[in-house]
Order: C-alpha cells, then structure tokens, then sequence
C-alpha cells in the first residue's frame, strides 16, 4: 500500500480521543523528539497528548478557520505532506512540524481606491501569470477547492468567477507550499472577492439603510443600556428574547422598536 493510501486509510478511521478497545500507541516525531501516541488522534491532538500547549497554529479546531497547517513526512518515504492537523489522525512513525503561519507575498492596497477592473490582480500579484498548469494547487487544498481553476480565472481577469471559485477558501496557505510558481493563492482569492464584493454584487439597499441608521447614532442609547448590565441580567434578557424561528420569512418581532 502506498503511503498516501495507508495515510487516507488512516484519516477514515476518525478522530477519537477515548481510545476504542484494541487501538494502539504508535511512535510519532514531534520537533524531531519521538513520543508513544494513541492512534486514533489527529494531529493537533497528539501534539497536546505529548505535552505541548499551543500559542499559535491552532483555532477552530474543526477545519474552518485555516490555522493549523501542518508538513510531515514518515520515515523511510521521502515525500513531504501537507494537512490541516485537526483534520489529519496521526500514523505511525510520522514526523511532524507545525507551520505557524504561511509566509506568502501580501499585496497592501487601499480597496476604495482599486478600479473593479480586473486588470488588478495581475498589477497586485503579477505572479498569477507564472502558473504552469501543473495543478499541485488543487490537489493540495483540503476544502476541495479548484485552486488552480480560480487562479486561471484570476490570469483572465475574471474576478467573479475566481470569487466565485474561492469562496470556501480558508487560507491555510497549504496550495501556496506546494506552488512552483511560487503563487500566494489565497490572497489573491481574497483580493478578488473584495473586489466582487465592493464593484460586483448589487449593493444591498436594507444593508445600506441600516449602516446608515447605526451611523446616526439610533441605537447608542440601547447600546449604552445594554453594556452597564450586569451580566446575569443579560442572562436574563437573553433567555427572555424573542428567538427568531428557523423559517423566519415575513417575519417580524413583537417589540418594533428598533426596526
Ligand atoms: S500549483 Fe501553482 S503553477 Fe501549479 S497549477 Fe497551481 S497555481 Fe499553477
Ligand atoms: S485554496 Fe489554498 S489557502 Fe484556500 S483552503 Fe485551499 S489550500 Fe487552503
Ligand atoms: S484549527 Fe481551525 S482549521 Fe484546524
């Protein structure tokens, strides 16, 4: 079996912090040391397991907010993988190493004063260009994004589409460490949904009439009110609202009086 099928073998069989009768300990590598890990724990939480207490590259903890990318290599196979680590079980004779962040170029612009025009992405992240269409990008996401179909777009200067595309992106970076062009796909991905979202979509008119009312200042006595409570009063006014019912369509609160 090769070491991709046993480490997709592996991922299938879940993470379980309770070891379930039979499992066993298995020899990991964490900062080049080697420690003895239930394996049935993702990475994130043998890391804890051996000891360590993470300060950075670690969030949500369910695969949503891209903190946690992750580079390993088991003995004996020369390939490097990458993973999200609350998303990957451990296996055995891994050897791990955190990424703290992805050191990808980050283009600083002020979006008030891009064009929508999409001749922007090549001016901010003129690399796009150097794509070779080896697809590494795609097969590197863990979100399952066709990354290398939104940077084509992104070449094209097709900001919807490339928007459109990303938009389950949660920039772990992981397409970025495996680019030849060295492309930071993610920032470009966000770059392209501001840029749709601010010169593409249909500005919302309830939206805009409700900054608008924010702005004037309509709700900062409530707001004053509601910050000196004392917080088992808020608990109170919390339980006590009136909750917006799932098929919430037509409908409206009793108390209108911040409508
Ligand atoms: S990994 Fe880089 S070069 Fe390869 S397809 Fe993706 S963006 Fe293009
Ligand atoms: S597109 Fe790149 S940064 Fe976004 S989720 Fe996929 S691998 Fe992570
Ligand atoms: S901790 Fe958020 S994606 Fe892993």
């Amino acid at each position: 079996m090769s070491s991709e099928a046993k480490r997709i073998k592996v991922i299938a069989s879940g993470d379980r912090t309770i070891l379930p009768k039979g499992a066993k300990m298995i020899p990991v590598y964490i900062m080049g040391k080697k420690y003895m890990l239930p394996e049935t724990l993702t990475v994130q939480k043998a890391i804890e397991y051996a000891g360590y207490q993470f300060i950075r590259a670690c969030g949500c903890r369910g695969g949503i907010c891209g903190a946690c990318p992750t580079v390993w290599r088991v003995l004996g196979d020369y390939q490097l993988h990458f993973g999200l680590a609350c998303q990957t079980v451990i296996e055995e004779n891994m050897v791990l190493a955190q990424l703290p962040f992805f050191p990808a170029n980050k283009a600083v612009y002020d979006i008030e004063e891009l064009s929508g025009d999409g001749s922007v992405i090549a001016a901010l992240y003129p690399e796009v260009m150097k794509c070779v269409g080896c697809n590494t990008c795609t097969r590197a996401c863990p979100m399952e994004i066709d990354v290398m179909e939104y940077i084509n777009a992104a070449m094209r200067g097709d900001v919807a589409r490339a928007a459109r595309v990303s938009f389950d992106c949660i920039q772990c970076g992981l397409c970025s460490a495996r680019c030849p062009a060295q492309i930071a796909h993610y920032h470009v991905a966000q770059l392209c949904r501001r840029l749709y979202g601010k010169y593409g979509l249909r500005q919302a008119e309830h939206l805009a009439r409700r900054v608008e009312q924010i702005q004037s200042g309509r709700y900062d006595q409530m707001m004053d009110e509601v910050a000196k409570l004392p917080e088992d009063e808020l608990r109170k006014r919390y339980v006590a609202r009136e909750p917006e019912p799932l098929d919430s369509k037509g409908w409206e609160p009793k108390d209108k009086t911040y409508l």
